[in-house]
C-alpha cells in the first residue's frame, strides 16, 4: 500500500531523516519506535506533505505522491492524528470531528465514530479544550478517521496518558485494523506500540537501525535495553 525509499527530511540544512525506507501492506499495523528527536514525527509529516522532503520513491497504491499537496494525499487515503493532538479548543467535539472531513456528507461517518468512542458521543457539544487528555487524544484519532483513511498515521498517541487510556488506544487500533484500515503508529512507548503492531521499525538519529516482526523486536536484547528499560 505504501512504499517509501530513501526518504530524507532536513530543517535548514540539518538532517532529521536520513534516507529511510519502509513499506506498509494493507491490513498491517506497523510501529515506528525511537527516542526523542529520532525523527518519527518528521517521517509522518513528510508522508502527509506537511514538511519538505526528498525521496527516491514515495508511492501510495503504486502511484507516486511526492509533490502532491496534503489535501490530495488525504483524498488518496492517508490521514494523520498529530503529536500533541492539536484539537481546536473552543470548537465543540462535533465541530472538531467535522474538520476531519471538509465538504459535508459525513453524518454516517460521525455516527460510526460516536459508536467507536462513546465518551466523545456523550460530549458532542462540549468545547474540545475542556476534554481530558485522553478524550482529546480520542478526538484527534476520530477526526483523522473522518477522512475515511486506508492508512491511518498516529503520532505519539500515548503521550502523557495513563495506562488505562493507553489500553483503550490499543483497542481502538485493533478496531481500526479490523475495519480494514492499515495503521502506522509512531511511539516512544515501545512496549505499547510493539504490543499493538505486527511489524516495527526502530529509528535512531534519522536512520532505521532495526526492523522486523514486533514479537521478535520485543525479545531483542538491544531493543529491550534501549527502549523497554529492561
Ligand atoms: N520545524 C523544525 N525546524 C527545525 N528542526 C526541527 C523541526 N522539526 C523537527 N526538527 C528537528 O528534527 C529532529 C527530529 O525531530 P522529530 O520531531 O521528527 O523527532 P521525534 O522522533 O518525533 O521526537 P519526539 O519523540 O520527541 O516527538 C530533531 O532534532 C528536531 O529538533
Ligand atoms: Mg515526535
Amino acid at each position: 500500500m505504501l512504499e517509501v525509499e530513501g526518504l530524507e527530511v532536513s530543517y535548514r540544512g540539518n538532517c532529521a531523516v536520513d534516507g529511510i525506507s519502509l513499506s506498509i501492506a494493507a491490513g498491517e499495523v506497523v510501529a515506528l519506535i525511537g527516542a526523542n528527536g529520532a525523527g518519527k514525527s518528521s517521517v509522518l509529516k513528510a508522508l502527509m506533505g506537511l514538511v519538505p522532503a526528498a525521496s527516491k520513491r514515495l508511492d501510495l497504491d503504486g502511484s507516486p505522491i511526492a509533490g502532491l499537496p496534503t489535501r490530495r494525499r488525504i483524498q488518496g487515503g492517508l490521514a494523520l492524528s498529530p503529536e500533541g493532538r492539536a484539537v481546536f479548543p473552543r470548537m465543540s467535539v462535533d465541530e472538531n470531528l467535522s474538520l476531519g472531513r471538509p465538504g459535508g456528507g459525513h453524518e454516517e461517518d460521525r455516527n460510526a465514530i460516536r459508536r467507536m468512542f462513546p465518551r466523545l458521543s456523550e460530549r458532542a457539544t462540549q468545547a474540545a479544550g475542556t476534554l481530558s487528555g485522553g478524550e482529546q487524544q480520542m478526538l484527534a484519532i476520530g477526526r483523522a478517521l473522518m477522512a475515511r483513511p486506508r492508512l491511518l498515521l498516529l503520532d505519539e498517541p500515548t503521550l502523557g496518558l495513563a495506562p488505562v487510556i493507553v489500553q483503550e488506544i490499543g483497542r481502538i487500533i485493533d478496531e481500526v485494523r479490523a475495519a480494514g484500515t492499515a495503521v502506522l503508529v509512531a511511539e516512544q512507548n515501545a512496549l505499547a506500540a510493539l504490543g499493538w503492531a505486527n511489524r516495527a521499525y526502530v529509528l535512531t538519529n534519522g536512520s532505521v537501525t532495526m526492523q522486523g516482526d514486533a514479537a521478535d523486536l520485543i525479545d531483542n536484547e538491544e531493543v529491550r535495553r534501549a527502549y523497554l528499560g529492561v
